[in-house]
């Protein structure tokens, strides 16, 4: 699908790679772009409206749709890290990480499904990782195979209102999220964010961002002990 002349919503768009998708949607044509933060600060592009939203509050997701009637592009970029190891993190501290990145973006898919049902042609577009395949990642990667799980339903449930539902793989990202990995090779958010729109614009349903994604999908039908994060 096109990118030019559409209206997109991205959760958390005024920093790390929601923000660079944010920048590279209009780079490529769209119209209107609305770009969240819990604590949002206002954008002298008139194309950008920023919204405030936590993904956590049904109330807040509500709200934010109210405002974003017009997309049809949705992107569920926001998340957190966290929950690493699994044995010393209290359970309610996995579960905030399961909050956020798993039911937030069901949160999202439930309220916007229903005004991406009003194009021909819509997209939603969900932020995985590499660690969606690969242990050693605690809660975080636990959030993201999950994650992975409800983007591969949500293909099938949105499938008959034509949205097109893409899942977004990557190994490290240079953004806040990935600072404490100092010493480590990332991509950068502007090649993510090109990579991420390449997909939506030859509807495919799932990017693998990077070498390290391309060749973890290709393993997973080999030893499962194989499959383990390190750095
Ligand atoms: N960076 C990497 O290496 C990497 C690798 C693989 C996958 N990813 C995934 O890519 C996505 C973006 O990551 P990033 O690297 O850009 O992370 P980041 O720099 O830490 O930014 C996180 C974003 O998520 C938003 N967010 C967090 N909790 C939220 C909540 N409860 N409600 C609404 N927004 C919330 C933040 O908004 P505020 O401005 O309100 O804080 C911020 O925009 C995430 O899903 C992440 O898991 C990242």
């Amino acid at each position: 699908m096109d990118i030019q002349g559409r209206s997109a919503f991205i959760t958390g768009g005024q920093r790390g790679l929601g923000a660079a998708v944010a920048s590279e949607l209009l780079t490529r044509g769209a119209e209107r772009v609305y770009v969240t933060a819990r604590e949002p600060n206002e954008s002298t592009d008139p194309r950008v409206v920023a919204l405030s939203l936590d993904v956590t509050d049904d109330a807040s997701v509500a709200a934010a749709a109210e405002e974003a009637q017009d997309v049809s592009i949705v992107i569920n970029n926001a998340g957190v890290a966290g929950g690493i190891p699994l044995l010393r993190t209290p359970v309610p501290g996995s579960a905030a990480v399961f909050e956020t990145n798993v039911f937030g973006p069901v949160r999202i898919a439930q309220a916007f499904a229903p005004i991406l049902a009003r194009h021909d042609e819509s997209a939603l577009v969900n932020m995985l990782s590499v660690l969606s395949w690969l242990a050693g990642a605690g809660a975080y990667g636990a959030s993201k195979a999950a994650l992975w799980s409800v983007t591969n339903s949500l293909r099938l449930e949105l499938r008959d209102q034509g949205t097109l539902v893409v899942g977004v793989h990557l190994d490290l990202a240079d953004t806040d999220m990935s600072a404490r990995f100092a010493d480590s090779v990332k991509t950068s958010p502007a090649v993510v964010a090109s990579r991420v729109l390449d997909g939506i614009e030859r509807n495919e349903v799932e990017v693998l961002v990077d070498d390290v994604s391309r060749d973890v999908k290709a393993r997973l039908d080999g030893p499962v002990e194989q499959l383990t994060w390190s750095l």
